[in-house]
């Protein structure tokens, strides 16, 4: 399999004429999402001239229920001979106490794909954000230990892991508002102190002009929800990114909103939304698909070089959200749509916001797409 990011050597667009889309819609939630997804790149590719291949594949707690564990290697393989994985959610109640979790296969697909910078973005009123959230590393993924009595986790960074997502982070920078807050706790941790070190090294390197600033990640978290406006780039290790992944997406009008790319060097990247399989509400068709549909406008950006479509998918979820199309997670008093009607409303908006033609272009993100 011949891959675009090992021909064009720095970016990840897609080269095949039809591209290759893994759907893992997973549990709970997910498969409600998933659906509108599906229609949404159903839409747009009829709108701009396209074909993609969407390719559905067992993950999660279905896939053990179905195969004893949540990755599969069958689906291991199929995710990596794709363009971009498509991801729901996975999790739910009925496998918290199972031998084998739907969580670790996530954990697993992340790693396999080696996708270390996880993209985060937050647009809502006057909040302009986007957390790029270190997603290989750290706690997660160091040595473990579990006993009747004890239990330990291991927290290891290296240089090059730390490098790696803070290029991203300033490459972004350099596109937006050339501002970058790196979030430790390097009062604490060894290593929050090596992180510091070498994202200040890099900044001085590669990035003068690029303004940088270290917080600390509890008074951080104090900022970040009394004075979100303030931040434009967000840069941090796995696991306060995931915290403060959520605390962001509160902020911004809900997780419900909340989309995510997560990038390698190369192709497949994993777009997702940063919830999860919400079990209180799945089954029930009132979930919001369009943190799920944001997630395929980042696909289109960032895996498969079609930023013009992925602006398409934007500025349709923006003209469906500004007429009052919501999920019963955004009303207040008015009538809540279903899931299906919010993806019916942005695959019809669609059509306001296309020019239509053209095959699958250059990569406009090459320049910032990260080099190891
Ligand atoms: P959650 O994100 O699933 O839900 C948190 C709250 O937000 C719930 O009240 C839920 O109803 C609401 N919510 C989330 N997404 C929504 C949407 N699209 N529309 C409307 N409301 C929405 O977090 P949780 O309840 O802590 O976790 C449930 C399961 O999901 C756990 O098993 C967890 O491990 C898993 N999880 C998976 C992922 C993932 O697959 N990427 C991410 C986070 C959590
Ligand atoms: C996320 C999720 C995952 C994480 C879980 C489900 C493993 O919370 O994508 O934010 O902690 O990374
Ligand atoms: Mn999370």
């Amino acid at each position: 399999m011949t891959r675009a990011t090992e021909q064009a050597g720095e970016d990840m667009t897609s080269t095949r004429p039809i591209p290759i889309v893994a759907c893992l819609a997973g549990d709970g939630i997910g498969p409600e999402v998933m659906a509108e997804a599906g229609r949404v790149i159903d839409g747009a590719s009829q709108l701009f001239g396209i074909r993609v291949r969407q390719v559905h594949l067992p993950f999660g707690g279905e896939a053990i229920d179905r195969y004893g564990e949540p990755f599969p290697s069958h689906v291991r393989a199929a995710v990596k001979a794709s363009d971009a994985v498509l991801l729901g959610a996975v999790g739910g109640p009925r496998w918290d106490s199972a031998p084998r979790r739907p969580e670790e296969g996530l954990l697993g697909l992340r790693k396999e794909l080696d996708a270390f910078a996880n993209l985060r973005p937050v647009r809502h009123a006057d909040i302009d954000l986007i957390v790029v959230r270190e997603l290989t590393g750290g706690l997660y993924f160091g040595a473990k230990e579990l006993s009747e009595d004890s239990a330990s986790d291991t927290c290891t960074y290296t240089r090059e892991q730390i490098e790696r997502v803070a290029r991203w982070a300033f490459r972004l920078a350099r596109r937006r508002k050339g501002r970058v807050v790196s979030v430790d706790k390097a009062n604490v941790l060894s290593t929050s102190k090596l992180w510091r070190r070498v994202v200040t090294e890099l900044q001085q390197s590669e990035f003068e002009e690029i303004t940088l600033h270290h917080e600390l990640v509890d008074s951080f978290a104090m900022n970040l929800a009394t004075k979100p406006q303030a931040y434009d780039v967000i840069l941090t290790e796995n696991l306060f990114g995931d915290i403060l992944s959520d605390l962001a997406a509160a902020v911004g009008g809900g997780l419900g909103l909340a989309p995510s790319a997560s990038l390698g060097k190369e192709a497949p990247g994993i777009f997702e939304p940063v919830h999860g399989s919400a079990p209180d509400i799945a089954g029930q068709g009132e979930a919001n698909p369009i943190a799920m549909i944001l997630s395929v406008a980042m696909m289109f950006t960032y895996g498969l070089g079609r930023r013009d479509i992925g602006r398409a998918i934007t500025a349709a979820v923006d003209e469906v959200m500004s007429q009052g199309y919501a999920t019963a997670d955004q009303v207040s008093g008015g009538r809540a749509y279903a899931t299906w009607e919010v993806g019916q409303a942005v695959c019809e908006a669609l059509s306001h916001h296309s020019s239509g033609g053209g095959e699958f272009a250059a990569n406009p993100y090459r320049e910032v797409i990260a080099r190891g």
